[in-house]
């Protein structure tokens, strides 16, 4: 996919700020700091678009990004950081299941594990908690680069029978560092878009 322009529309908390217009729409969703920011720049090849940060709980709001004139990335701010009050949890779940409840024009969600460790309790309730609204899910294996090839097998399986994926899904290796992963990744996502 060549992107030739990409730009961010809004910063929505609720669902009255999201964007009126009927483009699709792929959510990104996953832990804190595991790369989603990340993510969308490497796919786009903007370093700086999405701001990123090696401190956990960067992005606070859901970004919609408009790209090619033609559909939008929303990077949704991640779950599991323990450093974050009850009353702070609970606005985020009210904002993120608010979105993946009632976005009629959201046509699939990229879930982000690190693909060095097995998927943690959160990443296992997320992904049936999107399951349960019959969400397609695209898993992005991410940070593969911290990973030795000779052992990439392994993670792989480990995450697979975690997750018990089911068999419409899909896990990509990914590394946003080195950009493997990604005309795979944009392959798959041009089937929802
Ligand atoms: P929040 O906005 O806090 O939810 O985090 P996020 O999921 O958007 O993570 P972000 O993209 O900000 O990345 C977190 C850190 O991981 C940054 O320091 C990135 O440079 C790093 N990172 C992300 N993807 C990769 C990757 O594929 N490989 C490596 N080595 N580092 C990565
Ligand atoms: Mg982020």
């Amino acid at each position: 996919m060549k992107v030739n322009q990409a730009e961010i529309v809004i910063s929505a908390v609720s669902k009255a700020q999201y964007p009126g217009d009927q483009f699709p729409e792929i959510a990104l969703a996953g832990r804190s700091n595991v790369g989603k920011s990340s993510f969308i720049n490497r796919m786009i090849q903007r370093k700086n678009l999405a701001r990123t940060s090696s401190k956990p709980g960067k992005t606070q709001t859901l970004n919609f990004y408009m790209i090619n004139e033609s559909f939008f990335f929303v990077d949704v701010p991640g779950y599991g950081y323990a450093k974050v009050s009850k009353k702070e949890r609970e606005a985020w779940g009210r904002m993120v299941e608010e979105y993946f409840k009632t976005r009629d024009t959201l046509k699939a969600t990229v879930l982000l594990i690190d693909f060095r460790h097995p998927p943690t309790e959160d990443d296992l309730i997320m992904y049936d908690f999107l399951k349960h609204f019959e969400l397609p899910v695209v898993v992005i294996a991410t940070k593969l680069d911290k990973i030795n090839k000779t052992k990439r097998q392994k993670h792989l399986k480990v995450i697979e029978e975690a997750l018990e994926i089911e068999p419409e899904d899909v896990i990509i290796p990914f590394s946003a560092e080195t950009g493997e992963g990604k005309e795979q990744a944009w392959n798959k996502l041009k089937e929802f878009l």
